[in-house]
């Protein structure tokens, strides 16, 4: 076995070490878990926000600017989350739920994959793409169905009139009240902390990570590239969340 290999190896036997011993698990996911289902990630080559600004679209300045725009490209992108399926990432991340006294994952994607593959202890702290709401009431609703013909550029609520929008946290807004403060007590008494395919660019997410660590919790990283989190993660399984998650729990499975 090559030394890169052999190390890799002995990083996995770690993390499933500090797995099989946790009664405590926290899961940390970003876009790159769903980059094996077809859906691009944020940044980087063919990122979500290339050729985009993210100011002129995942902003309420932009919102309030020009809402048929920003209702454009959340169809667009809901149309390309539509065609893909949850990948066996989201496969073993819902399968680990039962197997601990306490779970939690808390997701920053809004793709809803997660839990089409079954994960239910889960937080969609940035919202989810499955859910619309007033942006005057509050009224939420289901996303409408994008196939009917002539569908009103920018929804109207059923309730006051107001224009709807997508139920996603938008930058320059704060996070729903006791969705950080859940997952950061959560992460203070985890016994393992795992991170997956997030950049650690969005800085909220990415300090319950570093919380979960300094406060005694074992903290892995699975992503292709090194970021904030890995530098100061116990274990960085560098490759993708597809291929490393079920490596990672089938060694967990064994002796
Ligand atoms: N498996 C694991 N990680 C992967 C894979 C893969 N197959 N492919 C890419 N990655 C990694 C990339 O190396 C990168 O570090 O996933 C990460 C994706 O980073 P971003 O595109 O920045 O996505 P994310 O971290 O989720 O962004 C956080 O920023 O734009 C906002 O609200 C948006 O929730 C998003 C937040």
């Amino acid at each position: 076995m090559s030394p890169a290999a052999t190390l890799a190896s002995a990083a996995l036997a770690e993390a499933a070490g500090a797995i099989r011993r946790a009664q405590r698990v926290l899961v940390l996911t970003g876009a790159g878990v769903s980059a094996e289902s077809g859906i691009p990630t944020f940044r980087g080559q063919g990122g979500l926000w290339e050729g985009f600004r993210a100011e002129d679209l995942a902003t309420p300045e932009a919102f309030q600017r020009d809402p048929a725009r920003v209702w454009r490209w959340y169809r667009w992108r809901r149309a390309i989350y539509g065609g893909c399926e949850p990948n066996p990432a989201h496969a073993v991340i819902a399968r680990m739920e039962p197997r601990f006294p306490e779970f939690l994952l808390a997701t920053q994607n809004v793709d809803g994959l997660h839990r089409r593959a079954g994960s239910r202890r889960l937080i969609e702290i940035h919202g989810t793409i499955d859910v619309m709401r007033c942006s005057v009431c509050s009224e939420r609703a289901p996303w409408p169905d994008d196939a009917v013909p002539d569908a009103d550029p920018v929804p109207r609520c059923n309730h006051c009139g107001g224009a709807m929008r997508p139920h996603i946290l938008w930058f320059g807004e704060t996070y729903w009240p006791g969705v950080l403060e859940h997952c950061q007590r959560f992460a203070g008494e985890a016994d393992v902390v795992l991170v997956a395919g997030t950049s650690a660019t969005v800085w909220p997410p990415a300090a319950l990570a570093l919380h979960g660590k300094r406060s005694g919790a074992f903290l892995i990283d699975i992503n292709p590239e090194p970021t904030p989190i890995s530098e100061v993660a116990d274990v960085h399984l560098r490759g993708s969340a597809g291929a490393l998650l079920p490596a990672l729990w089938d060694r967990c499975s064994r002796p």
